[in-house]
């Protein structure tokens, strides 16, 4: 990071009188609208949006973000006409190998989650050595979520516990939330605080169903192609006014009451 940015960065995190989000997941929303309102090919706004992957990400390193997680392709997206799906996937290549420098340069380790298998080979062997390449990375985890879909996520956690029932590694009667969230895709990476979409739709569309239940919404007209750093940065300084609960009550100093990670004796809305 150059002396500049690193100034900017700091001076935007002393501007801030609130939390700051460990953890933001993005839902990449509005490729297809921003370009057809320019009057082009809807995968012409995908190819825009890697641009906002790269700039997203790397603001997101500088600033100290620990973990972001980005809604690159869903389970319902094979649904959609072969030549933007195919497209799709051969950006995703383009992206891993263009972006292995700079992903080394930020010391940002790479991960993905979904249901992998279902990618055309070549996107899953760039995707795996990436991931292989990155593994050593102390900096911040990006998370892809690919073939993606909450429900299935869910339902392949609970086949995976119910075999371990069924074995005897794991007794019924002792299965609580924290058991279950031992079987999502990657159980390591803490929930996220911060949940952003872009252009405008009020959906969680099946995205981290389970991980998001307290994380704070940040929804922006602005389509993806259009979300850059500063946009980020404003998303980040709304978090920093948002007073987060987890259910219970809030001390005098602004932070909340008791235990921040619910378990199923200490639920609450
Ligand atoms: C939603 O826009 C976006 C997607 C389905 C794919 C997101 C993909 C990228 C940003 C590029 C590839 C990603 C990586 C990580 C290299 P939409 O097409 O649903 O937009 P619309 O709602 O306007 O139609």
């Amino acid at each position: 990071m150059s002396a500049a940015s690193q100034a900017e960065a700091r001076a935007f995190l002393e501007s801030l009188s609130g939390p700051f989000p460990d953890h933001i997941a993005i839902i990449m929303d509005g490729n297809g609208r921003w370009a057809e309102s320019r009057g082009w090919l809807r995968v012409r706004g995908h190819k825009e949006g890697t641009n906002s992957v790269r700039d997203v990400t790397t603001a997101a390193a500088e600033l100290g973000v620990r973990s972001l997680t980005l809604y690159a392709f869903s389970r319902e997206n094979w649904k959609r006409p072969d030549f933007e799906v195919s497209t799709l996937m051969r950006l995703l290549r383009l992206y891993l190998r263009r972006e292995r420098e700079t992903l080394m340069e930020n010391r940002i380790r790479l991960k993905a989650i979904g249901r992998l298998e279902d990618l055309p080979r070549f996107a899953r062997t760039t995707l795996e050595e990436t991931i292989a390449l990155t593994a050593g990375n102390d900096g911040m985890v990006l998370r892809l979520a690919l073939s993606y879909g909450g429900r299935t996520e869910m339902a392949d956690a609970a086949r995976a516990l119910a075999r371990d029932v069924a074995a005897g590694r794991v007794g019924a009667e002792d299965i609580d939330d924290e058991t279950l969230r031992g079987y999502l895709y990657d159980s390591e990476t803490p929930d996220p605080d911060l949940l952003i979409r872009t252009a405008g739709e009020m959906r969680l569309s099946n995205f981290l169903l389970w991980q998001a239940s307290y994380a704070e919404l940040y929804v922006t007209e602005e389509c993806w192609p259009e979300f850059r750093r500063p946009q980020l940065l404003g998303a980040i300084k709304a978090f920093a006014g948002r007073k987060r609960k987890f259910g219970g009550l809030l001390r005098g100093d602004g932070a909340a009451v008791g235990q921040q990670r619910l378990t199923t004796e200490a639920t609450g809305t």
